[in-house]
């Protein structure tokens, strides 16, 4: 599939469904690079994920336990990887006039027995992040090692979709309309979660602030 083929998926089935997963997504040279470099970065550059300003250590341990590091340019996998996200915005703002503005992405690392409870990426009118992209580097995945993403219609304990974090799967859905979450793990597993948000700027407020 090429990108712009893989891309237009994509706008069509944000467009029709608000979700897609699509498997053997990502470019492969792409995946391997990022694979390897989620594994050999120093561990004190991962740390505790948060989930919001209010929440405290021991409650943020209930519902997600992932080590999380932001990707920057300043690697060659990490700049390999914004440029593409970056054509995946173009084509999403060509096709579906979205107006996704910035695009914000991090690895995150599950050591065995870590999971991420259900929760939202975004709440309707308070946040400015509209389109979420997950994808996974794991070769070698199998159904034993558990770990999948499940993701809920807005309205339902039933899930729509189980996902495995398989190498290479992208999974892209609209941030404010689906509970998702992650169950334990028992092996390492990797992943990078991306965001792309809208500019909500306005007299009194620039935001994003970077
Ligand atoms: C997240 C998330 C899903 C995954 O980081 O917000 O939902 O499968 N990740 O890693
Ligand atoms: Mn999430």
């Amino acid at each position: 599939m090429s990108a712009s083929e893989l891309f237009d998926r994509i706008a069509n089935e944000i467009y029709q469904q608000g979700f897609c997963v699509i498997r053997n997504a990502l470019p492969e040279a792409l995946g391997v690079a990022l694979a390897s470099e989620v594994r050999s970065l120093p561990e004190e550059n991962f740390s505790r994920a948060g989930i919001g300003r209010q929440a405290d250590h021991q409650n943020i341990e209930t519902i997600r336990r992932d080590e999380i590091c932001w990707i920057d340019n300043t690697t060659a996998a990490g700049q390999a990887w914004l440029l593409w996200a970056d054509g995946l915005q173009q084509a999403l703002n060509r096709r579906l006039f979205l107006g996704l503005f910035s695009f914000e992405s991090h690895y995150a690392h599950y050591h065995p027995g870590d999971f991420y409870k259900v929760h939202l990426d975004a709440f309707r009118g308070q946040q400015n992040r509209v389109l979420t992209v997950v994808t996974y580097l794991n070769p070698d995945w199998t159904d034993a090692d558990g770990g999948e993403l499940l993701i809920y219609p807005e309205k339902s304990n039933q899930p729509l979709l189980t996902v495995k974090p398989e190498f290479g799967t992208l999974v892209v859905f609209l941030s404010e309309e689906f509970p998702h979450e992650v169950l334990p793990t028992l092996t390492d597993r990797y992943s990078i979660a991306g965001w792309y948000r809208i500019n909500t700027s306005d007299s009194n407020r620039v935001d994003p602030a970077f």
